[in-house]
Protein backbone atom coordinates (compact mmCIF):
# COMPACT_ATOMS: atom_id res chain seq x y z
CA UNK A 1 0.00 0.00 0.00
CA UNK A 2 1.48 3.21 -1.01
CA UNK A 3 0.39 6.20 0.69
CA UNK A 4 -0.58 9.03 -1.29
CA UNK A 5 0.29 12.76 1.06
CA UNK A 6 -0.71 14.45 -2.10
CA UNK A 7 -3.97 13.23 -2.03
CA UNK A 8 -4.31 13.59 1.93
CA UNK A 9 -2.79 17.00 1.31
CA UNK A 10 -5.55 17.93 -1.24
CA UNK A 11 -8.39 17.09 1.10
CA UNK A 12 -6.76 18.66 4.29
CA UNK A 13 -6.40 21.65 2.36
CA UNK A 14 -10.06 21.55 0.66
CA UNK A 15 -11.55 21.52 4.37
CA UNK A 16 -9.67 24.48 5.33
CA UNK A 17 -10.40 26.26 1.93
CA UNK A 18 -14.22 25.63 3.10
CA UNK A 19 -13.96 27.54 6.40
CA UNK A 20 -12.21 30.44 5.17
CA UNK A 21 -14.80 32.56 3.67
CA UNK A 22 -17.09 32.05 7.02
CA UNK A 23 -14.20 33.20 9.05
CA UNK A 24 -13.40 36.11 6.66
CA UNK A 25 -16.85 37.31 7.31
CA UNK A 26 -17.08 36.79 11.28
CA UNK A 27 -13.37 38.39 11.67
CA UNK A 28 -12.81 40.75 8.94
CA UNK A 29 -10.08 39.18 7.32
CA UNK A 30 -8.24 36.08 5.78
CA UNK A 31 -5.30 34.20 7.99
CA UNK A 32 -2.13 35.70 7.00
CA UNK A 33 1.40 33.57 6.67
CA UNK A 34 4.51 35.76 6.22
CA UNK A 35 7.49 33.46 5.34
CA UNK A 36 10.92 34.42 5.06
CA UNK A 37 13.68 33.58 2.33
CA UNK A 38 17.87 34.61 2.89
CA UNK A 39 19.35 33.51 0.17
CA UNK A 40 19.45 31.50 -3.11
CA UNK A 41 19.41 27.99 -2.19
CA UNK A 42 17.42 26.83 -4.90
CA UNK A 43 15.78 23.57 -2.87
CA UNK A 44 14.66 26.44 -0.37
CA UNK A 45 13.12 28.94 -3.38
CA UNK A 46 11.11 25.74 -3.88
CA UNK A 47 10.01 24.87 -0.54
CA UNK A 48 9.15 28.87 0.15
CA UNK A 49 7.17 29.10 -3.08
CA UNK A 50 5.20 25.78 -2.85
CA UNK A 51 4.29 27.16 0.57
CA UNK A 52 3.10 30.88 -0.67
CA UNK A 53 1.20 28.76 -3.52
CA UNK A 54 -0.41 26.30 -1.03
CA UNK A 55 -1.80 29.45 1.42
CA UNK A 56 -3.61 30.99 -1.30
CA UNK A 57 -4.79 27.93 -2.49
CA UNK A 58 -6.53 27.66 0.45
CA UNK A 59 -7.68 31.20 0.83
CA UNK A 60 -5.06 32.66 3.11
CA UNK A 61 -2.76 35.87 2.31
CA UNK A 62 0.53 35.27 1.68
CA UNK A 63 3.51 37.26 2.04
CA UNK A 64 7.09 36.04 0.85
CA UNK A 65 9.84 38.22 1.96
CA UNK A 66 12.96 37.68 -0.44
CA UNK A 67 16.36 38.78 1.67
CA UNK A 68 19.94 38.35 -0.23
CA UNK A 69 22.03 36.33 1.10
CA UNK A 70 24.01 39.23 2.46
CA UNK A 71 21.56 39.82 4.55
CA UNK A 72 23.06 40.40 8.19
CA UNK A 73 21.96 38.91 11.23
CA UNK A 74 20.66 42.36 12.64
CA UNK A 75 18.87 43.01 9.05
CA UNK A 76 16.86 39.54 9.25
CA UNK A 77 16.57 40.16 13.06
CA UNK A 78 14.67 43.35 12.69
CA UNK A 79 12.35 41.66 10.07
CA UNK A 80 10.93 39.14 12.25
CA UNK A 81 10.15 42.26 15.14
CA UNK A 82 8.24 44.28 12.18
CA UNK A 83 6.07 40.71 11.30
CA UNK A 84 5.81 39.77 15.24
CA UNK A 85 4.98 43.56 16.01
CA UNK A 86 2.44 43.23 12.74
CA UNK A 87 -0.98 42.86 13.31
CA UNK A 88 -2.35 42.05 10.48
CA UNK A 89 0.00 38.72 10.26
CA UNK A 90 -0.95 35.53 12.23
CA UNK A 91 1.98 33.10 11.09
CA UNK A 92 6.07 33.88 10.88
CA UNK A 93 8.76 31.52 9.33
CA UNK A 94 12.28 31.50 8.33
CA UNK A 95 12.68 28.94 5.86
CA UNK A 96 15.91 26.85 7.36
CA UNK A 97 19.13 26.60 7.11
CA UNK A 98 20.10 30.44 7.04
CA UNK A 99 23.18 31.28 5.65
CA UNK A 100 25.91 30.33 7.85
CA UNK A 101 27.15 33.70 9.17
CA UNK A 102 23.37 33.68 10.69
CA UNK A 103 22.85 32.45 14.10
CA UNK A 104 20.22 29.96 13.62
CA UNK A 105 18.96 29.72 17.31
CA UNK A 106 18.68 33.59 17.36
CA UNK A 107 16.32 33.55 14.41
CA UNK A 108 13.95 30.77 15.66
CA UNK A 109 13.82 32.41 19.08
CA UNK A 110 13.05 35.66 17.61
CA UNK A 111 10.26 34.80 15.84
CA UNK A 112 7.04 35.47 18.37
CA UNK A 113 5.66 32.74 20.08
CA UNK A 114 1.70 32.70 19.29
CA UNK A 115 2.84 33.18 15.38
CA UNK A 116 5.56 30.39 15.46
CA UNK A 117 3.67 28.17 12.53
CA UNK A 118 6.55 25.89 12.50
CA UNK A 119 6.75 25.19 16.07
CA UNK A 120 10.28 25.64 16.80
CA UNK A 121 10.46 27.87 19.44
CA UNK A 122 12.05 26.87 22.40
CA UNK A 123 9.04 27.49 24.30
CA UNK A 124 6.94 25.54 21.96
CA UNK A 125 9.52 22.82 22.21
CA UNK A 126 9.13 22.79 25.77
CA UNK A 127 5.28 22.34 25.82
CA UNK A 128 5.96 19.98 23.31
CA UNK A 129 8.00 17.60 25.41
CA UNK A 130 5.65 18.37 28.33
CA UNK A 131 2.53 17.38 26.76
CA UNK A 132 1.30 21.32 27.11
CA UNK A 133 -0.72 22.82 24.43
CA UNK A 134 1.45 23.49 21.65
CA UNK A 135 1.51 23.61 18.10
CA UNK A 136 3.07 20.30 16.43
CA UNK A 137 5.88 21.07 14.29
CA UNK A 138 4.92 20.42 10.66
CA UNK A 139 6.61 17.72 9.29
CA UNK A 140 5.98 14.99 12.30
CA UNK A 141 2.52 15.90 12.34
CA UNK A 142 2.15 14.95 9.02
CA UNK A 143 3.68 11.78 9.29
CA UNK A 144 1.04 10.61 11.87
CA UNK A 145 -1.88 12.24 10.10
CA UNK A 146 -0.56 9.79 7.31
CA UNK A 147 -0.14 6.72 9.70
CA UNK A 148 -4.03 7.08 10.78
CA UNK A 149 -5.45 7.65 7.42
CA UNK A 150 -3.82 4.38 6.68
CA UNK A 151 -5.47 2.71 9.44
CA UNK A 152 -1.56 1.81 11.10
CA UNK A 153 -2.30 1.27 14.98
CA UNK A 154 0.33 3.01 16.30
CA UNK A 155 -0.09 1.75 20.01
CA UNK A 156 2.18 -0.80 21.00
CA UNK A 157 4.09 -0.79 17.92
CA UNK A 158 8.10 -0.30 18.27
CA UNK A 159 9.01 2.60 16.04
CA UNK A 160 12.29 3.42 14.65
CA UNK A 161 13.45 6.66 13.65
CA UNK A 162 16.86 7.19 11.77
CA UNK A 163 17.85 11.25 12.36
CA UNK A 164 17.81 13.40 15.02
CA UNK A 165 16.84 16.69 14.02
CA UNK A 166 14.57 19.54 16.02
CA UNK A 167 12.74 20.12 13.01
CA UNK A 168 12.22 16.19 11.88
CA UNK A 169 13.96 13.18 13.84
CA UNK A 170 13.19 14.39 17.47
CA UNK A 171 9.45 15.59 17.45
CA UNK A 172 8.72 12.69 15.43
CA UNK A 173 9.76 9.85 18.39
CA UNK A 174 7.83 12.27 20.42
CA UNK A 175 4.90 12.06 18.67
CA UNK A 176 5.00 8.16 18.45
CA UNK A 177 5.89 8.33 21.89
CA UNK A 178 2.83 10.18 22.84
CA UNK A 179 0.32 7.97 20.64
CA UNK A 180 2.04 4.84 22.72
CA UNK A 181 4.54 3.15 20.29
CA UNK A 182 8.12 1.89 21.63
CA UNK A 183 10.60 4.36 19.69
CA UNK A 184 14.39 4.14 19.33
CA UNK A 185 15.99 7.00 17.68
CA UNK A 186 18.94 5.72 15.70
CA UNK A 187 21.71 7.89 13.97
CA UNK A 188 24.13 8.03 11.69
CA UNK A 189 26.70 6.89 15.03
CA UNK A 190 23.99 3.89 15.18
CA UNK A 191 26.26 0.20 15.23
CA UNK A 192 24.46 -2.37 13.23
CA UNK A 193 21.79 0.21 11.78
CA UNK A 194 20.14 -2.52 9.99
CA UNK A 195 20.03 -4.82 13.46
CA UNK A 196 17.82 -1.71 14.96
CA UNK A 197 15.87 -1.03 11.45
CA UNK A 198 14.64 -4.49 10.83
CA UNK A 199 13.12 -4.33 14.52
CA UNK A 200 10.72 -1.76 13.26
CA UNK A 201 7.13 -2.19 12.70
CA UNK A 202 7.33 1.77 12.07
CA UNK A 203 10.35 2.97 10.16
CA UNK A 204 11.01 6.45 9.72
CA UNK A 205 13.91 7.25 7.67
CA UNK A 206 14.71 11.32 7.68
CA UNK A 207 18.41 11.40 7.48
CA UNK A 208 18.84 13.21 4.09
CA UNK A 209 21.14 10.14 2.47
CA UNK A 210 19.75 8.93 -1.53
CA UNK A 211 18.41 5.34 -0.94
CA UNK A 212 20.15 4.55 2.36
CA UNK A 213 17.23 2.18 3.60
CA UNK A 214 18.11 -0.98 1.71
CA UNK A 215 15.42 -4.10 1.27
CA UNK A 216 17.68 -5.78 4.08
CA UNK A 217 16.97 -3.31 6.73
CA UNK A 218 12.95 -3.80 6.47
CA UNK A 219 11.09 -6.50 8.56
CA UNK A 220 8.71 -8.18 6.28
CA UNK A 221 5.14 -6.03 6.63
CA UNK A 222 6.84 -3.11 8.22
CA UNK A 223 5.43 0.49 7.28
CA UNK A 224 8.14 3.05 6.29
CA UNK A 225 7.86 6.52 6.28
CA UNK A 226 10.45 8.38 3.96
CA UNK A 227 11.33 12.09 4.98
CA UNK A 228 14.56 12.03 2.50
CA UNK A 229 14.38 14.77 -0.19
CA UNK A 230 17.56 14.02 -2.48
CA UNK A 231 18.45 14.59 -6.07
CA UNK A 232 19.65 11.58 -7.32
CA UNK A 233 23.03 12.64 -9.57
CA UNK A 234 22.06 10.26 -12.32
CA UNK A 235 18.73 10.97 -13.17
CA UNK A 236 18.43 14.67 -11.63
CA UNK A 237 15.59 14.06 -10.30
CA UNK A 238 14.10 13.87 -6.29
CA UNK A 239 14.17 10.49 -4.47
CA UNK A 240 14.28 9.67 -0.46
CA UNK A 241 16.25 8.05 1.77
CA UNK A 242 14.92 4.62 0.93
CA UNK A 243 15.50 2.38 -1.77
CA UNK A 244 12.03 3.04 -3.34
CA UNK A 245 11.57 -0.29 -5.56
CA UNK A 246 13.28 -2.39 -3.85
CA UNK A 247 11.45 -1.49 -0.10
CA UNK A 248 8.11 -1.64 -1.75
CA UNK A 249 8.76 -5.60 -1.83
CA UNK A 250 9.22 -5.68 1.47
CA UNK A 251 7.28 -3.01 3.28
CA UNK A 252 3.73 -3.14 3.82
CA UNK A 253 3.00 0.53 3.39
CA UNK A 254 5.65 3.09 2.34
CA UNK A 255 4.92 6.55 0.88
CA UNK A 256 6.94 8.05 -1.95
CA UNK A 257 8.80 11.02 -2.60
CA UNK A 258 8.05 13.14 -4.25
CA UNK A 259 4.43 13.32 -3.11
CA UNK A 260 4.56 11.78 -0.01
CA UNK A 261 5.23 13.38 3.24
CA UNK A 262 6.03 17.26 1.66
CA UNK A 263 2.92 17.88 0.69
CA UNK A 264 1.70 17.07 3.87
CA UNK A 265 3.91 19.11 5.54
CA UNK A 266 2.91 22.49 3.80
CA UNK A 267 -0.84 20.99 4.27
CA UNK A 268 0.03 20.71 8.06
CA UNK A 269 2.05 24.20 8.18
CA UNK A 270 -1.32 25.32 6.84
CA UNK A 271 -3.44 23.97 9.59
CA UNK A 272 -1.07 25.72 12.06
CA UNK A 273 -1.44 28.98 10.17
CA UNK A 274 -5.37 28.35 11.28
CA UNK A 275 -4.33 27.60 14.41
CA UNK A 276 -2.37 30.70 15.18
CA UNK A 277 -5.22 32.96 13.15
CA UNK A 278 -7.60 31.60 15.15
CA UNK A 279 -6.40 32.10 18.86
CA UNK A 280 -5.30 35.79 17.43
CA UNK A 281 -8.41 36.05 16.53
CA UNK A 282 -10.04 35.26 20.01
CA UNK A 283 -7.79 37.13 21.95
CA UNK A 284 -5.58 34.03 23.58
N1 LIG B 1 13.66 23.54 6.26
C1 LIG B 1 13.36 22.24 6.09
N2 LIG B 1 12.16 21.95 6.64
C2 LIG B 1 11.70 23.10 7.16
C3 LIG B 1 10.50 23.43 7.87
O1 LIG B 1 9.62 22.61 8.14
N3 LIG B 1 10.39 24.74 8.24
C4 LIG B 1 11.35 25.66 7.97
N4 LIG B 1 11.15 26.91 8.40
N5 LIG B 1 12.47 25.39 7.34
C5 LIG B 1 12.63 24.10 6.93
Amino acid sequence: MIISGKDLAKKIKADIAEKVPVLVEKYGRAPHLAVILVGEDPASQSYVKSKGKDAEQVGYKSTTIRMPESTSEEELLAKIAELNADDTVDGVLVQLPVPKHIDEDRVIEAISNDKDVDGFHPANVASLWQKRPCVYPCTPKGIIRMLDEAGVDIAGKEAVVIGRSNIVGLPMAKLLLDRNATVTVAHSRTKNLAEVTRRADILVAAVGKLRMVTADMVAPGAVVIDVGVNRDPETGKLAGDVDYDAVCEVASVITPVPGGVGPMTRACLMENTLECYLNHMQGK
